[in-house]
């Protein structure tokens, strides 16, 4: 593997599932592998669990890190071409992204939507220059359209808790205050679509994805109908995508939120939620600290995830 921006880029599933969790038993066995090898972790964007967790899988394989937050001490960077640069912005990302290169064996890019432009948030713009102009291996920390690291690591805790060969999936859409992007839900989505599982995506009317992400599952816009049954719900917000809403926030309804009642409906499912998390607007307190709730345990398997992937990238340089 060289980049690694969708998780349709881990191939057979079964495979990948089986590298991670020979990765979980054995965290330091491939010490050797990233010696001498540097990895390169840039921030357009504030995280907390992916700067952990992907430093620490670094650091499991051996490798030295760098992390870089592009608006925290480095020098403001332009991304539009033919701009007269008589701003507040002293570099170009066509000359900061070949010297990034030149400092590093791995690069991990994270670069949210913008909302600014659909298209050029959908073309991944500022992921692709990287990979077109850094010479170097990159991989995805989230960008605008997918966050397949998450997604990987949330597979892996569905295939760890499942209690049935097909468990009902659902994904629910909830209330938040502020206008999201949609790459955590396109690319969860992308990644049970890999799956026999049987998938129910849950939103309010004008909340409808991408459809290429959405693929085979049944879109159920009457939430208690999508729960019944359920054997673990995914929450999330994100906002619209489509015109002319693209990246707005068109409904706050608080009896979308996942409360001991909504889980009540289904059968006795897990919840995940890839955090951060917003109590009482996505979940309650009661759900998200009940027995039933894995957003600890999917966020621990961040480090497989990331190790997995860096491995299988250290092993084709
Ligand atoms: N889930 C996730 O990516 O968390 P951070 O934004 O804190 O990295």
């Amino acid at each position: 593997m060289r980049n690694f921006t969708s998780i349709t880029q881990l191939g057979n599933l079964e495979e990948a599932m089986a590298k991670a969790f020979e990765v979980k038993r054995n965290p330091f066995a491939d010490q050797a592998l990233g010696r001498n090898r540097t990895l390169l972790m840039i921030f357009f964007n504030n995280s907390l669990r992916t700067r952990l967790s992907t430093q620490k899988a670094a650091l499991n394989l051996g490798m030295n890190v760098i992390v870089l937050d592009v608006n925290q001490g480095a020098w403001k960077l332009e991304t539009e071409r033919g701009v007269i640069m008589d701003g507040d912005k002293s570099e170009h990302l066509l000359e900061a992204i070949p010297v990034m290169g030149c400092y590093c064996d791995i690069i991990g890019v994270r670069s949210f939507a913008k909302f600014e432009s659909k298209e050029d948030d959908y073309n991944e713009k500022i992921l692709s220059q990287f990979i077109k102009y850094s010479g170097k291996p990159v991989f995805s920390m989230e960008a605008a359209t997918r966050h397949p690291l998450q997604t990987f690591a949330d597979m892996i805790t569905i295939e760890e808790y499942k209690k049935k060969p097909k468990p009902k999936i659902v994904m629910s859409w909830a209330p938040h205050p502020k206008a999201l992007p949609q790459a955590v839900p396109n690319s969860f989505a992308e990644g049970i679509n890999m799956t026999d599982y049987e998938f129910v995506i849950t939103h309010p009317h004008g909340y409808e994805l991408d459809p290429k992400f959405v693929g085979n599952a049944r879109v159920e816009y009457d939430q208690d109908k999508a729960l019944a049954g359920a054997d673990f719900v995914y929450a999330k917000n994100w906002s619209a995508y489509q015109d002319p809403n693209y990246g707005q926030v068109i409904n706050k309804d608080m009896n979308w939120t996942i409360t001991e009642e909504k889980m009540a409906l289904t059968d006795n499912a897990w919840f995940m939620h890839c955090l951060p998390v917003r109590r009482n607007m996505i979940v309650s307190d009661d759900v998200i600290e009940s027995p039933q709730s894995l957003v600890i345990p999917e966020a621990a398997n961040r480090v497989v995830s990331a190790q997995t992937v860096l491995k299988e990238i250290l092993l084709g340089l």
